[in-house]
């Protein structure tokens, strides 16, 4: 169907919640990929034609070579906090905003990261599925011994929203916490969250969890490498609920396999969705498909925001988290109706 001139023309790149695409049909043309699987490349070009909004999904890569093919395309609106699936400085060049899902999926990804390092201190898959392979016979003192929480040490690597959502759910566990982070907290929030700001080296040696909720950038990349897995205690537990290639994949397999640290609860991949092979046999981590986010909430929420910065833009309106403000200063009131 060829797009109307009157209202502005999105695409959405994969399905998403009814009341959502509902919200971009009140008010745009919407062409809406009803597959829950990436449209292909060409696909998704060529179905950007005409259209100045594109709301995307994280398993859409949107470079260079896409922006130059989809020249009527002033948004692309990322339903996700992380937009690592897109060249923000080339949309920038090409006049594209960018836009991010940031705040709403705050306490569900901290919930979710919390529960994975709980998962893996206390060994609740390996005891499900010790009950399950009908292993329980009797009650056994020194069965599936685990670590403790309470009163640990906790590093927080990024001290950003969820970072610090991760803090205060620390205060609850009597937990001392450590950040790391480029930018240091002010001082009523460090009290507040009785958080104390270090170095990388000092926080992996001296803390028991390690979480990590850091963006993907080119100085994050295999943060946590071989060298820094055997600075950790080796009764230390890590968290990534952040992005895959933060952690050199193959490094953490081998450091679990070979006992350098406890356990590890992992929720993104460096080859999304493939996982490391060596990962896979391992009982010392808790694997899940990058599902931190997903609570039927919050991704309702996520897509609604997605929709809203996505009409705003085209509607010549600030949207409500922009991620490149400088292309949008470049953009002139009203300009993205056309
Ligand atoms: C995000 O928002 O960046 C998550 O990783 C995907 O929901």
């Amino acid at each position: 169907m060829s797009p109307s001139t009157s209202r502005p023309a999105i695409l959405i790149s994969r399905s998403l919640p009814a009341e959502a695409i509902a919200r971009a049909r009140s008010r745009a043309e919407v062409d809406v990929n009803e597959v829950d699987a990436p449209l292909p490349r060409t696909e998704l070009i060529r179905r950007l034609q005409g259209r100045q909004g594109l709301v995307c999904l994280i398993s859409d890569a949107i470079d260079e070579e896409l922006l130059a093919a989809c020249p009527d395309l002033k948004v692309a609106s990322n339903v996700a906090v992380g937009f690592n699936n897109i060249d923000v400085a080339a949309a920038t060049r090409h006049g594209v905003v960018v836009t991010n899902t940031p705040d709403v999926l705050t306490e569900t990804t901290a919930d979710f990261a919390w529960t994975l390092l709980m998962a893996i201190a206390r060994r609740v898959v390996e005891a499900d599925r010790y009950v399950r392979d009908g292993k329980f016979k009797q009650w056994e003192y020194l069965l599936l011994l685990g670590g403790d929480i309470y009163g640990k040490t906790l590093g927080i690597v990024g001290f950003g929203r969820i970072g610090r959502a991760m803090a205060r759910r620390a205060q609850g566990f009597g937990m001392r916490v450590l950040y790391q982070d480029a930018v240091a907290a002010d001082p009523a929030t460090e009290r507040e969250l009785r958080a104390s700001r270090t170095d990388i080296a000092t926080l992996l040696k001296e803390s028991d969890f390690v979480t990590l909720h850091t963006p993907l950038l080119p100085e994050t990349r295999h943060l946590i490498n071989a060298q820094s897995l055997k600075t950790m205690k080796k009764t230390a537990y890590l968290v990534n609920a952040s992005r895959g290639p933060v952690v050199d994949e193959a490094a953490l397999a081998h450091a679990l396999k070979e006992g350098w640290i406890a356990g590890a609860g992992i929720d993104v991949f460096e080859e999304e969705p493939t996982v490391h092979p060596s990962l896979m046999g391992l009982a010392n981590v808790v694997l899940a498909p990058h599902i931190a986010s997903a609570s039927s909430d919050t991704r309702l929420q996520m897509a609604n925001l997605a929709v809203d910065n996505c009409l705003a833009v085209l509607e010549g309106r600030s949207p409500p988290t922009p991620v490149n403000a400088e292309a949008l200063a470049r953009r002139s009131p009203g300009a993205g109706a056309d």
